[in-house]
């Protein structure tokens, strides 16, 4: 569970930081099913949500002004090196989303034209998001090659009911990472270091209406929220992506320091307000204020920063197995006790029977 930073193999092409089980994953998924999908339940929405897409509010705000045109050979040593992970791990997943979306769209054309087009719009975003991502990576003199990496990068199969789940999360998980960081530099501005994050207010507006649109797609499938199934796969789902934003914010402390974010307390509000998001459109959200959920969360990114460090060390793999092992089995029992964690049923509080 560790990123290490390889040698670079062209000046200004930064070859991707190691896959990892933590790193943002390339999908794929059943376009069969996906094109065969039946939306009646939630049409309405969908069709607001393409005029919203249509409308496009963001068309003219990715655009770097002037204040990107300096030099920024100032943020050096561990603050750079944190930033630029941070801005290549945020690329590959706004690239991540653009490509899934952009197949999606593809084949869906002509079997599901209203899906087709939202998803298009989707890509549209996403691509945005990627490029102007990529562009302050050059900054740094360096970039992603991003084509490259289409071709050379395992997918991940998701069936399109996992797609779901997962891509509603990421969006408004995102959604709150963008929004909470534009807030705390609003109120901070010595330490917004570098222009990119005046732009996540209405960067954000965007993940939120693509969470909006998977809201729209979940809720139209009975069978992804009126299950008993439904409720244990969006629990498995939640503590999944709260795991691995814990994981990965503690993994990149110094990022969040050098913005004046204690990480720890960033994660957790990140953890809680995603959380009560998610009970909008998932049954069942986790109970974040149970005395036992942050802090086994923190435990376990307590014992995968001991996995990190074994990681770096340069002893035999043979060695950092054995002494990885007792730390991995710690974080599966930690998670395994959070899972039984009762949730709260959403439903219920919806007070609806639909
Ligand atoms: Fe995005
Ligand atoms: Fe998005």
């Amino acid at each position: 569970m560790v990123n290490t930073l390889p040698q670079q193999p062209k000046a200004g092409i930064k070859q991707p930081s190691q896959e990892t089980i933590l790193t943002p994953r390339f999908y794929t998924t059943d376009f069969e099913t996906a094109a065969s999908l039946d939306l009646s339940a939630q049409e309405t929405e969908l069709k607001a949500m393409l005029e919203e897409m249509r409308a496009d509010y963001n068309r003219h705000h990715f655009v770097r002004d002037e204040t990107f045109e300096q030099s920024w050979e100032h943020i050096d040593g561990e603050s750079r090196r944190a930033f630029i992970e941070y801005l290549e791990r945020s690329c590959i997943s706004e690239f991540s989303g653009f490509l899934l979306f952009k197949e999606l769209s593809r084949r869906l054309k002509g079997r599901n034209p209203l899906l087709a087009e939202i998803f298009h719009l989707m890509a549209r975003d996403e691509a945005r998001h990627a490029g102007f991502l990529n562009k302050a990576m050059g900054d740094f003199k360096l970039s992603l090659d991003l084509a490259h990496m289409t071709k050379t990068r395992t997918y991940t199969f998701f069936p399109i009911e996992w797609v779901i789940y997962t891509v509603y999360l990421s969006e408004k998980i995102g959604y709150w990472r963008y929004i909470i960081i534009y807030r705390h530099l609003e109120k901070h501005p010595e330490n917004q270091f570098y222009p990119i994050f005046r732009y996540f207010e209405s960067w954000c507006q965007d993940e939120n209406r693509h969470g909006d649109i998977f809201k729209a797609l979940l809720r139209s499938q009975p069978q992804l929220w009126k299950t008993w199934k439904a409720r244990l796969w969006s629990r498995f789902f939640l503590l999944s992506v709260f795991t691995t934003h814990t994981l990965t914010v503690h993994e990149r402390a110094n990022f969040y320091r050098s913005l004046g974010l204690d990480p720890t307390e960033f994660d957790r509000q990140v953890v809680y307000e995603t959380n009560e998001t998610a009970g909008r459109a998932f049954p069942v959200k986790l109970n974040t204020a149970h005395p036992q959920f942050f802090p086994r969360l923190q435990r376990c990114s307590d014992y995968n920063m001991k996995l990190v460090e074994i990681d770096r060390s340069s002893q035999p793999k043979v060695v950092k197995f054995v002494r990885k092992l007792p730390r991995i089995a710690a974080i599966v029992w930690n998670l395994l006790l959070l899972y039984l964690i009762k949730p709260i049923d959403t439903e219920a509080l919806r007070g609806t029977v639909r």
